[in-house]
């Protein structure tokens, strides 16, 4: 039996944590309350073959169309063949997904060739998943720390030679340190939506997980790829409005009510999630910056109601009636899918170091992830790592770049600075010269680290600097990264990209 400690309490996390339980001690950190992540607000769904009119090949060339030439096939094979019985495990759990006729309903979403993806509650599925899985976690032996910050993980070299993990040092709810020693890590906290200006993520999406594990020398894969969502209300905090909308039928109209998006894509407003984000951001420019419209309104007040309450709820409060009247919507960050690379059973570069959900890179993804696939890869390989815990433990070899991020200066800066400089430099579409002067201006900035938000930002400073470098060095257009001094897709830069520190945190 290993100590094991879960970092986040996303579907990830709770997965790793509910089925760890059984065979370890199990310790649950999280630096806000137990139902605080990025999961609690995913909206869509979860994308799985559970009808006998969909196949697993169908939604493996489907992941593997969206990713643009980036997702491994191997762990892409199992994120759908596996999918279908760890969703029935969710519903086996108490998540109740929406049925008609007591059958599952079937919703539709971007760049799927077959209507699979289940929700819950209408657009509640991430809150309905949350819920149940710590009401099952809340039933086991399961030590539970929350306000607790990860500030770094504590490394040691053992007498072979080895370095490995031995716990996490922390910034306590008190406001103290201290070291909460494990066997085992899981990192399960999530992405960095804070990066960005506009984001879909919450507040606590600073990427804390995939930092620490960048400075204890693990390797990161495929930073560059930061999946814009093209639908988020124009209003402060970028509440998301799922594609499962567009799935239904709604439309996107320009100011002088043209719907535009069949001018960039066949698929129209169902084209892969990337070009519709860009199709936006590129419509929003035409019109000086201002919000291009969704129209839901085809689909009826009730119906709305009844199939989005979350969203009707929102547009509500900012008072839009989305029934009778086009809706503003602008892209924003929602997805990274890059992060800690990990082989299909969440093992990293360093021993004793495991990682889960976006925070982890498995490949499934590629340059571009398909709707309502995040959450299935939470529950594919987070109950798949669980059960590598009980195996001998290895560290996986990566082949990796070191990153050498310019480092010069210690001026202090805001995180809305930061947020700022990455959406206008390093967003939906890049060049050289805007990555490199970000890159500039990040090589000046230092952050505090002794307390919880100068951590936070010392994180996504570390990572900013690492996108800059990774997003400067793809010198093509493929996927979520646009490169508009590069916008042909080039056959030869087809591979992912890691990178990992060679001067890391000393023992
Ligand atoms: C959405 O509901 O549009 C988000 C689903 C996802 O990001 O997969």
């Amino acid at each position: 039996m290993a100590r094991v400690i879960v970092v986040g309490t996303g579907i990830a996390g709770l997965i790793t944590a509910y089925r760890a339980s059984a065979h370890h001690d199990v310790v649950l950190v999280t630096k806000s309350e137990l139902a605080e992540s990025n999961t609690k607000y995913a909206q869509g769904g979860i994308a799985a073959v559970l009808f006998p009119d969909d196949t697993v090949a169908s939604h493996v060339a489907d992941t593997m169309r969206a990713g643009a030439g980036l997702c491994e096939r191997d762990a892409v094979e199992v994120l759908c063949s596996e999918g279908p019985l760890r969703v029935r495990e969710l519903i086996a759990l108490g998540v109740e997904f929406d049925r008609i006729n007591g059958e599952l309903a079937r919703g539709h979403e971007a760049a799927h060739s077959s209507r699979r993806v289940v929700h819950a509650g209408g657009d509640a599925t991430g809150l309905a998943i949350e819920v149940a899985l710590l009401r099952a976690v809340r039933a086991l032996a399961v030590e539970t720390y929350e306000y607790t910050f990860m500030r770094d993980l504590v490394m040691e070299t053992n007498a072979y030679g080895v370095r490995r993990v031995t716990g996490i040092d922390v910034i306590a709810a008190d406001g103290n340190s201290r070291v909460i020693d494990g066997d085992i890590v899981v990192i399960a906290s999530g992405g960095a939506g804070q990066l960005y200006k506009h984001t879909t993520n919450p507040v606590v999406t600073t990427g804390d997980g995939v930092a620490a594990a960048y400075r204890a020398g693990a390797a990161l894969a495929d930073v560059e790829f930061y999946q814009f969502h093209p639908t988020s209300l124009a209003v402060p905090g970028n509440p998301l409005v799922s594609e499962a909308v567009r799935g239904e039928g709604a439309t996107l109209i320009d100011e002088h009510g043209k719907r535009f998006m069949f001018d960039v894509h066949p698929d129209g407003e169902l084209a892969p999630r990337d070009v519709v984000a860009r199709g936006i951001a590129q419509a929003m420019e035409r019109q000086g910056g201002r919000p291009i419209m969704l129209d839901a309104t085809g689909l009826g007040s009730d119906y709305l109601a009844m199939r989005f309450p979350g969203i009707t709820e929102v547009c509500q409060r900012h008072g839009f009636d989305w029934g009778t009247e086009p809706v503003p919507v602008t892209p924003a960050a929602h997805y990274w899918m890059g992060g800690i690379r990990t082989d299909i059973s969440g093992r990293t570069s360093v021993y004793g170091l495991y990682a889960v959900g976006e925070a982890a890179c498995t490949g499934v993804h590629g340059a571009n992830r398909l709707a309502s696939n995040s959450l299935l890869e939470s529950l594919v390989f987070a109950w798949r790592a669980a059960d590598a815990l009980t195996e001998p433990q290895r560290a996986i070899e990566v082949e990796a770049l070191e990153p050498q991020c310019e480092i010069t200066g210690r001026e202090p800066f805001t995180r809305d600075q930061l947020r700022e400089l990455m959406w206008s430099h390093v967003g939906l579409e890049r060049d050289a010269t805007r990555l490199t002067e970000a890159g500039s201006i990040l090589a000046r900035w230092h952050a505090d680290s002794t307390t919880v938000e100068g951590a936070e930002n010392a994180n996504l400073l570390d990572l900013a600097r690492l996108v800059v470098v990774a997003a400067l060095r793809r010198e093509e257009s493929r996927g979520a990264h646009e490169r508009t001094d590069y916008p042909e897709t080039r056959d030869e830069l087809a591979f992912s990209t890691r990178w990992a520190a060679v001067n890391v945190a000393g023992d």
